[in-house]
């Protein structure tokens, strides 16, 4: 598959992929990087020689990704909703990784630190990271994968993230391999 990333903020999910794809964890290329804003995580791309843009328009999304003949994307912390034309052209194309194990701590208005606080305050003994198809329901698609993490000792919401932070890294590489296997 030729893989499109989008990121919007630190971007160490990009860069756990970028790792795998140099140990040779998967086979798809990771051929372009798109980011919603001047985000940190750009950085990983431009040390590996990956074209990376922040587009902020999304109605220069699809010519993008068309340019770069991208049949695959992945959001990597694109905290952004993505525009029903992407959706549309790209119908079982996109996946996106959630920090939950969803449907928990699923849909509008849970992204990020959010999830984990609201998970903290709920004081749930285990978390963890779902990958998952993007379709226009926020959080809705199907499941590829998801996997768990004891959170019952935590202190703090930010131990929380670490911990999932952690499963991420692993799960996404493993969604691609899974889906290309599946191809
Ligand atoms: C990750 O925890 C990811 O699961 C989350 O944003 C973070 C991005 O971190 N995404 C969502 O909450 C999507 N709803 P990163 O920029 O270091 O990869």
């Amino acid at each position: 598959m030729n893989i499109a990333v989008f990121i919007s903020g630190r971007g160490s999910n990009l860069k756990a992929l970028i790792d795998a794809k140099n140990r040779g964890e998967f086979d798809s290329n990771i051929s372009l990087i798109i980011s919603n804003k001047d985000a940190k995580g750009l950085m990983y791309g431009y040390y590996a020689n990956i074209d990376s843009f922040v587009i902020k328009d999304d109605d220069k999304l699809l010519d993008k990704l068309r340019d770069y003949s991208i049949d695959f994307i992945v959001l990597a912390g694109y905290l952004k909703t993505v525009p029903d034309e992407i959706v549309d052209n790209y119908e079982g194309r996109i996946i996106n990784i959630h920090p939950s194990l969803l449907p928990k701590y699923g849909g509008k208005g849970f992204y990020g630190m959010n999830v984990h606080q609201a998970v903290f305050d709920n004081k749930e003994k285990e978390s963890g990271a779902s990958v998952h198809y993007v379709t226009k329901e926020i959080d809705g698609g199907d499941i590829v994968l998801q996997r768990k993490v004891d959170i019952s000792d935590v202190k703090s919401p930010s131990e929380i993230r670490d911990r999932v932070l952690e499963i991420e890294h692993t799960i996404l590489k493993d969604a691609i391999k899974k889906i290309e296997e599946e191809e």
